[in-house]
């Protein structure tokens, strides 16, 4: 069976207390016969620590966001090379808060993703609908194009991305999709992906949308979900950790 993978991300949340308790507690409780792969996307300023505290573990480190651009004039920017120098393996691009709160389009997406695999970061592409999305019946158009945009930038690269599924009306409010419903839009995703790609089979595709301890198994359960990408529950290490252990 495909190796799960859980990242957790944890938003603009932590302090370096709070983030060295959080880690320490996680390294501490993971089994260690652990068969999922885990990571944790932190703010970037955090990242040289996160990194250090995660030394020798198997936990990757993983960025929230990435620069399209190399380097240059572009203030409070932060490139893919800059964050390969503090060891991150994941990035994560096109999160629906990047993508509603700065502006972030398809375009800029695609070359965010471009960029990260550019420099052998792994980027986890975020696609998802919102409830108004939903409910007028978008939901296959919206995701299709969001990750169309990727495919089309990365062409061959696309068996290296890790996408992941997140309804906008599931994030951070307890709503999750049932595990049907993420299914079916992950069957969707896997088919647009499989048309790219031979080797298709191989991308992750993560489910995120207030999934949690309660929830984890059956979502995990799904054919085409091969993880998951935890906001809130992410930032207690039991639940974590239970989310982990649900995706052995
Ligand atoms: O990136 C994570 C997602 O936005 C999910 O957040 O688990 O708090 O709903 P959540």
């Amino acid at each position: 069976m495909k190796q799960k993978l859980i990242v957790g991300n944890w938003k603009m949340n932590g302090s370096l207390a709070a983030n060295a308790a959080l880690l320490q507690a996680i390294k501490q409780g993971l089994p260690a016969d652990n068969k999922a792969g885990a990571a944790v996307a932190a703010p970037a300023l955090y990242l040289a620590q996160v990194q250090a505290e995660l030394a020798g573990s198997a936990i990757g480190v993983g960025a929230q966001d990435v620069s399209q651009h190399e380097q240059g004039a572009f203030t409070g920017e932060i490139s893919a090379t800059m964050l390969k120098e503090f060891g991150v393996r994941y990035a994560l691009v096109g999160h629906s808060e990047r993508r509603q709160y700065h502006g972030e389009t398809d375009v800029i997406v695609a070359a965010k993703a471009q960029a990260a695999l550019s420099k052998g970061i792994t980027p986890i592409v975020c696609v998802g609908e919102t409830l108004a999305e939903r409910e007028t019946g978008q939901t296959e158009t919206v995701v299709k194009r969001q990750l169309a945009a990727v495919i089309h930038q990365v062409g061959q690269c696309v068996s290296e991305l890790v996408v992941a599924y997140e309804p906008v009306w599931a994030i951070g409010t307890g709503k999750t999709a049932s595990p049907e419903q993420a299914q079916q839009v992950h069957a969707v995703l896997r088919a647009q992906l499989a048309a790219a790609s031979d080797k298709a089979a191989r991308v992750p595709l993560l489910y995120g949308g207030s999934m949690n301890a309660a929830n984890a198994e059956q979502l995990l359960a799904q054919a085409d979900i091969d993880g998951g990408l935890i906001g809130g529950a992410a930032l207690k290490a039991p639940d974590f950790l239970a989310i982990i252990a649900a995706a052995q």
